[in-house]
């Protein structure tokens, strides 16, 4: 009845593999997983006889060598398979194709050899696949773009040749990397390029690949991480990259590019890595945001550059001539129309005298004296800028006074414009009670998030309603609050509701707490200091909500994914479309599924029919704290079996807390908690955690509180002068 068997990262050799004959007995046996050991030898053909039900097949980093046996096709029902860092030689067997419930594939740091076969695009649910570091030949097979499910794929260093296939750069699933360096691609990057709209890291660098990199890469406007060094591509930066706003580093070394340093690399605020040596730039190079920051950008090998004040070492532009020609420029294409204006002028009063001398026109006006006179001309000229002017005169604007300030009006069209008529490129993320998209008015330069709510689903109103409220009636700099709305008619006269809020650059919590999405960035991954921060940020505005608003609002679904980072990384409490406000005489039971929430992060006592209450936040709040430290979500499979996270941190407290804690809150040049750290800050931050996640609601601290203890946290962590931030 064995179902799983766990003996990763011991010293266990196999050199004839008979254990595997007798585990093909263990017909229940679901996961085995034993990467880390010594095992030797090479697989035998009888892993084809292992239990059809199997799920987990975890053999990464061992010394297992020659082929992978075309029995391990039988595991139809494999989710996982993962033997990365051994020596497997051989071809990739084709029947790696029957895997079809395949969610991961790691075959990375082998010997594997051959063609990679096409079969894998019969692989409908694989969510990631490596088969980086390795020999494989060939065209990469344009079926991978079959899998429609994948948002990583890494085939980096490898012998791979012929033309990156659109197909592979069609997949807008692909939103965690796709990694194609260190090969032998060449031709020119395929304009679909621009499908990736979700893609966070792109790397086609150490490539042969030719022309110029595609203006629809400006579509990608999630990108973090733009690699494409050590080709051949020519022509100029496209200035559709203008709108890669979340981009923190470029390398476009090491080609043949020409044309000006774009000046909106300026604007990237996020930017902190920017490389375009050995290339062909040329004229002057913008020299505020990141071009400040000398040890973040590298020019050097390109010739033609130059810049208006010292700096990067680059040779003073020849100023000069530049401006003269700007001057001469300037006049050439002003001096015309002032001469045409002049001259039509002089004709129009040459016609009008010589009409009223011929008495063909009577101008009764002209008696009229003076003032009437320049009435009348003023009235002309009105007319002539209503003619000529190409914008036309602004519209005002109708605005609704909210909380003494004014909102801009948005209409459908506004939004239709800006999402490209809600278009899958601009989608962020779609859930059945709405979807966000990304965009930008045509009147404003900065992004927005715009949400539309889907209001055919039962509780959409609800959520739309009270989001609307929060915009009403709070003001708090760590909260979300939309910037505007708009509650219209869409074109077939149905009813449209969108909130409209600035875009977080940084995205969510969630995506800065999980090493996997750390796409090996070291800035993405955050510190102590920064964690302290934004827990105390978030306790405040909880304590805001429960506590200086009449009645109380109750969030009711604090979790990762709804706290969002601004630019600066302050920490906004999003999402309120589950909120309820605490009306002192409406006593309702309600329903689990009324209160809406998050498994993991639920109040228990809300799934025993208790009241919404402010305690609810609480405890969500203190498992969103113990999760912050630890880097486990509260449903990681460590907790199974009723042993909650509350409960598994409390087993460990305090003696051997240091065990469980993110091992990537300390930066690399402290592996080890420094003891003060770890009295002053950690325990005690871990103990609030407890506290706030305890079962009996009354037994829980009040946000008032929590945000006091975590400031005074703050306080001391910011004493250890030593340690930056
Ligand atoms: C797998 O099982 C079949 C049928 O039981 C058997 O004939 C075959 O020899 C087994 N293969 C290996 C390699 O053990
Ligand atoms: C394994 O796959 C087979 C065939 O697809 C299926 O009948 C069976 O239910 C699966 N087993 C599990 C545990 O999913
Ligand atoms: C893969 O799917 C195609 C059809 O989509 C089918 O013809 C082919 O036989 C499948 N290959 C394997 C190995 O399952
Ligand atoms: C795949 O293997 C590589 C090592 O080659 C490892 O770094 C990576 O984390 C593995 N990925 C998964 C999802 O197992
Ligand atoms: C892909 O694999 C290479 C080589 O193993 C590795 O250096 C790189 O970090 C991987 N890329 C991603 C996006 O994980
Ligand atoms: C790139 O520049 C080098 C040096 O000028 C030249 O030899 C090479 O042909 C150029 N490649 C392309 C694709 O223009």
């Amino acid at each position: 009845n064995l179902n799983k068997l766990f003996l990763g990262n011991n010293r266990l050799e196999a050199e004839d593999w008979s254990f595997f004959t007798a585990l093909t007995n263990c017909t229940q046996l679901l996961q085995l997983s034993m990467e880390g050991n010594n095992l030797n030898g090479s697989l035998p053909k009888s892993v084809g006889n292992l239990s059809t039900n199997f799920e987990w097949f975890k053999f990464g980093g061992n010394q297992i060598s020659g082929r992978i046996p075309d029995e391990l096709g039988n595991l139809v029902n494999l989710t996982l398979l993962d033997i990365n860092s051994n020596m497997l030689s051989g071809e990739i067997p084709l029947t790696i194709g029957n895997l079809r419930k395949l969610f991961i594939l790691n075959l990375s740091m082998n010997k594997l050899s051959g063609q990679i076969p096409s079969t894998i695009g019969n692989l409908s649910q694989l969510g990631k696949l490596y088969l980086d570091n390795n020999n494989l030949s060939g065209k990469i097979p344009a079926r991978i773009g079959q899998c429609k499910m994948l948002n990583m794929l890494n085939l980096s260093v490898n012998s791979l040749d012929g033309s990156i296939p659109d197909e592979l750069v069609s997949m807008s699933s692909l939103s965690l990397g796709l990694d194609l360096s260190n090969n032998k691609l060449s031709g020119s990057i395929p304009q679909e390029v621009g499908t990736l709209s979700n893609l966070a890291l792109l790397n086609f660098s150490n490539n042969q690949l030719s022309g110029q990199i595609p203006s629809s890469l400006g579509q990608c406007v999630v990108l973090l991480s733009l690699n494409m060094e050590g080709n051949n591509l020519i022509g100029n930066i496209p200035p559709a990259l203008t709108s890669l706003h979340a981009i923190q580093r470029i390398d476009l070394s090491e080609n043949n590019l020409s044309g000006e340093v774009p000046v909106f690399f300026e604007n990237f605020i996020s930017l902190a890595h920017l490389n375009l040596s050995y290339n062909y730039f040329e004229g002057p190079i913008p020299i505020s945001g990141i071009f400040q920051r000398t040890n973040s950008v590298s020019l050097e090998g390109n010739k033609g550059l130059c810049a208006n004040i010292h700096i990067l070492n680059l040779p003073i532009c020849p100023s000069s001539p530049a401006k003269t020609k700007n001057n001469k420029r300037l006049l050439l294409k002003v001096i015309p129309s002032i001469t045409i204006a002049l001259f039509s002028a002089l004709c129009l009063i040459f016609a009008l005298v010589t009409l009223w001398k011929r008495r063909m026109i009577s101008f009764s006006w002209f008696n009229y004296g003076h003032r009437q006179c320049t009435d009348v001309l003023r009235q002309f000229s009105g007319m002539l800028n209503m003619l000529c002017s190409s914008n036309p005169k602004r519209r005002e604007v109708p605005t609704t006074p909210i909380n003494n300030e004014t909102l801009k009006k948005v209409s459908y069209g506004d939004i239709l414009k800006a999402t490209n008529w809600f278009s899958s490129v601009h989608t962020i993320s779609s859930t059945h009670t709405g979807s966000v998209y990304v965009g930008r008015f045509k009147s404003d330069k900065s992004l927005v998030a715009i949400k539309v709510f889907n209001l055919n689903q039962p509780g959409t109103y609800e959520s739309y309603f009270i989001e609307c409220e929060v915009l009403r009636s709070t003001r708090h700099r760590n909260l979300m609050r939309p910037l505007t709305l708009c509650s219209t008619l869409d074109k077939e006269n149905h009813e449209f509701k969108a909130l409209i809020f600035k875009f977080m650059v940084n995205g969510s919590l969630e995506r800065w707490l999980y090493s996997e999405q750390h796409y090996g960035i070291k800035d993405r991954v955050l510190c102590l200091g920064q964690r302290i921060c934004i827990a105390t940020e978030v306790a405040s505005a909880l304590d805001y909500i429960h506590n200086h608003l009449t009645p109380p609002l109750v969030h009711c679904d604090v979790k990762p994914s709804n706290i969002l980072l601004d630019d600066d990384m302050t920490a906004r409490l999003g999402d309120f479309g589950s909120a309820k406000f605490l009306f002192p005489d409406l006593v309702s039971l309600e329903s689990l599924a009324d209160i809406g929430g998050t498994i993991g992060y639920i109040a228990p006592e809300y799934g025993m029919g208790c009241q919404i209450s402010t305690g609810g936040d609480v405890y969500s709040f203190g498992v969103l704290l113990l999760e912050m430290l630890t880097g486990k979500q509260p449903t990681d499979d460590t907790f199974a079996d009723g042993v909650s996270i509350h409960n598994f941190i409390d087993s460990m407290f305090p003696d051997r807390v240091a065990e469980i804690l993110d091992p990537y809150m300390m930066h690399e040049e402290h592996q080890v908690y420094p003891a003060e750290w770890f009295e002053a800050c950690i325990k005690p931050l871990v103990a609030l955690g407890l506290s706030c996640s305890v079962v009996s609601p009354k037994d829980r601290p009040g946000m008032q509180d929590v945000c006091a203890k975590l400031c005074a946290v703050k306080e001391t962590f910011l004493q250890f002068g030593d340690f930056s931030l």
